[in-house]
């Protein structure tokens, strides 16, 4: 059993694989966190070491409750801390009451334990059959406000996970607002850590950062009603000294596309806490009595194999237990789109020429992207006029599709349902659907308002709408886009006092319709984007298997953009693209596009005769290794963020019978020899390095490395290595 409960020492011990997490019952039924970290067998010696030396002045107590004096709130670990009782940290959760404070004060009540995991009402969360997880469902009391927390721990059997939400309940009799919910918080006893986590712009997502936890509060967050380019919701704690693959990393991902909030303060007595969730400042939540509001669920993950490890298992886990549908684990078209080999200049001649031409080189789909619907000839007009331009196509959607059929290839479409043109019918009819606030006037990003996906009308037309091409077309593949961020944030349709529910509301909207869609046409692959990787996180990865990572298809500037969504997304899911970009030569961008989905997104026409055949060839190695890339774990050896020289990673089947590293040259190094070491290989197995003919041990590849010469004058800034291992019978 991966959860117990033991009733003498009141511990609650949660164990994955190689790690436990444990809280216990203090005095007066407090919930007292204890430890996370590496697999332990006993709990209960560390349950005594409370006392940390309080000065009772200031860290008052309430003596009807609190009898043990070397027990303060002030200091101790807890899971669902609010504030106003003796606990001056960032809290977990902050209730206005009827009388207009934000006192909480919870309490444990009861628990249950039950296998397998329960889905959470309108959000996306993580899934598992009985057997694959184990739920501790914990119930917590706030007497007063009479709200009761629901908190729910699901332990993966075979994952070094464990996942996190609160469905908090108002058993009151009058309403209360939820000002702030946290989905996560976390009390460690240590600030020997440092905070990493992502940020970037559009088109230079994912940059990594790493700094030392100090006292005080560090955090990142997103108020743009979407995840955005900023910041990703998700961040990693590593231990000091740790490193990519070495030491104790503490992974935390958010299941949840909205704005969201990672803090972490050290308080202090130098204890870390880190809570995640839904960003505070944007949201207030009224709740009636009788009803129950869900938080977003976080996915905690402790690696002692560093960042890689942390990565792998998360990428392990999102594959098998959060991408769903018939298109997680079936094998992706390749395909190419449109976009940056036509923009909005096209018409069906054109787009079946593209079919034609990328059939004859191995290319599974076309995709017609953004320009195909209402008078949409450039971007400042149309969206939400989801009905076929026949006239600039040339013909109807059904004869285009028939041309690319006839090539050989699927079909795919652009949407941004999300939005809506000032110039378009749909705005010129329901003005009001675009969100707006009363008395100002509306900003445009990319000429373009956004629709209150808050309101059921608003989504039953566009999904009407969709269904409508979607319905009566062989169509499949959706690409879903979404480009802006929300301001002026309200809804008509909202009172005053739930205005602060617009923009949790509008993700609970956009989930309904992806839900709708994703469930009226199952067979339909469908990929998210959001000016690339605008909203690139685990809620969207719920829905979409694959979603577009960045608009920047330069391959250099992709390696930092694609290792960065690697610290927490498969590469399964990450959209990358061979275009035209003249960075590096066709190799290289085909070794880059090879770590994500792969694709192209270029005028085949245009090709070479050499580019021809390099396309070709890619064709057969997208399908030779897809198994190995897919299912493989990634290691990510040279970082180009931190090496001016190289960027390499490597892929690893899980029975470690085949590997595939590649090596980009950044910049023509000085050097000649490279001692680069292999991972995750069976050091017992001989290897075939199936470009050289070499046989070597995995022993050898992972001390001596491959033997990489890179004679500098032989070798361009942008060159690329990519070497094949197969173990020998
Ligand atoms: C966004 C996407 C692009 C493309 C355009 C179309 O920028 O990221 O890939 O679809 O929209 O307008």
């Amino acid at each position: 059993m991966p959860i117990t409960f033991d009733a003498s020492s009141h511990i609650f011990k949660l164990d994955t694989p190689s790690s436990s997490y444990a809280f216990m019952l203090f005095s007066e039924n407090y919930l007292v966190h204890l430890y996370y970290g590496p697999k332990v067998p006993d709990i209960a010696p560390l349950a005594a070491l409370m006392d940390r030396g309080s000065y009772d002045s200031f860290s008052p107590r309430n003596p009807a409750l609190i009898t043990d004096r070397s027990f303060s709130l002030d200091f101790t670990p807890q899971e669902f801390p609010g504030p106003g009782c003796g606990d001056y940290r960032i809290p977990a959760v902050e209730v206005r009451s009827p009388a207009g404070d934000t006192v909480t004060d919870f309490r444990y009540v009861s628990h249950k334990i039950y296998p397998g995991k329960p889905a959470l009402e309108g959000l996306p969360a993580t899934f598992a059959q009985e057997g694959e997880a184990e739920t501790l469902e914990v119930e917590a009391l706030d007497p007063v406000t009479g709200v009761k927390a629901h908190l729910l721990y699901t332990v993966f059997a075979q994952h070094d996970a464990i996942a996190r939400s609160v469905r908090l309940e108002n058993t009151g009799v009058r309403p209360v607002d939820l000002e702030r919910v946290m989905s996560l918080c976390l009390d460690l006893p240590t600030m020997d850590y440092d905070l990493i986590h992502v940020y970037g712009r559009w088109a230079k997502e994912n940059t990594t950062t790493r700094t030392p936890l100090r006292h005080g509060c560090q955090s990142f967050a997103s108020r743009r009603g979407m995840t955005s380019h900023s910041y990703n919701p998700f961040a990693a704690l590593l231990r000091q000294g740790a490193g990519e693959e070495q030491g104790e990393a503490i992974g935390v991902g958010l299941i949840y596309s909205g704005n969201f909030s990672f803090e972490v303060e050290v308080d202090h007595l130098g204890c870390p806490r880190l809570a995640a969730g839904i960003e505070p400042s944007t949201f207030c939540w009224r709740l009636e009595p009788g009803e129950s509001f869900q938080s977003p669920e976080a996915v905690m993950v402790f690696s002692q194999q560093g960042l890689g490890g942390m990565s792998r298992t998360f990428h392990r886990l999102y594959n098998q237990h959060l991408i769903h549908g018939e298109w997680a684990h079936k094998k992706r078209p390749l395909l190419i789109n449109s976009w940056e080999a036509a923009y909005f200049d096209f018409d069906a001649a054109k787009l079946v020429e593209f079919a034609q031409e990328a059939g004859k080189l191995g290319i599974e789909m076309l995709v017609m992207d953004d320009g195909w619907f209402g008078e949409r000839c450039d971007d400042h007009r149309a969206l939400g006029d989801w009905q076929v331009n026949e006239e600039k196509l040339g013909c109807s959607l059904s004869e285009l599709i028939a041309g690319v059929n006839q090539a050989g290839l699927k079909f795919g479409i652009w949407y941004e349902p999300e939005m809506i043109s000032p110039d378009s019918d749909l705005y010129r009819a329901h003005p009001d659907w675009a969100i707006a606030t009363s008395g100002r006037v509306n900003s445009q990003g990319r000429y373009q308002y956004v629709l209150d996906m808050t309101r059921k009308e608003v989504r039953d037309n566009i999904f009407e709408q969709m269904a409508g091409v979607l319905g009566s077309h062989k169509i499949d593949y959706v690409k879903w886009d979404c480009n802006r961020n929300i301001t002026e944030a309200a809804s008509a349709a909202l009172p005053p006092e739930r205005q602060g529910e617009f923009f949790h509301r509008y993700v609970l909207g956009v989930y309904d319709l992806m839900e709708r869609v994703t469930k009226a046409f199952p067979h339909i692959l469908l990929e998210n984007c959001s000016g690339g990787g605008g909203r690139f996180d685990a809620g969207m990865l719920y829905y979409s298997p694959q979603i577009w990572t960045s608009d920047n298809t330069d391959p250099i500037e992709r390696l930092s953009i694609q290792f960065g969504a690697s610290l927490c997304y498969p590469v399964s899911s990450m959209g990358a693209h061979v275009s035209a970009n003249p960075r590096a030569g066709i190799a290289t961008k085909g070794a880059v596009a090879m770590m994500g989905t792969f694709g192209y997104e270029l005028d085949p026409r245009k090709l070479t005769e050499e580019e021809r055949e390099a396309v070709k060839s890619q064709a057969a190695a997208y399908h030779k290794d897809y198994e190995l890339i897919r299912e493989g774990d990634l290691y990510r050896l040279t970082d180009s963020a931190e090496n001016r020289n190289f960027c390499d990673w490597e892929f690893v089947s899980p029975d470690k019978e085949r590997a595939l590293f590649t090596r980009i040259i950044v910049r023509r190094p000085d050097l000649v020899f490279q001692t680069l070491r292999l991972r995750g290989l069976d050091p017992e197995k001989l290897y075939l390095e199936e470009e050289t003919g070499r046989i070597c041990s995995g022993a050898l590849l992972m001390s001596a490395g491959p033997g990489l010469c890179v004679n500098p004058w032989a070798t361009k800034d942008g060159d690329c290595i990519v070497r094949h291992y197969t173990a020998q019978p």
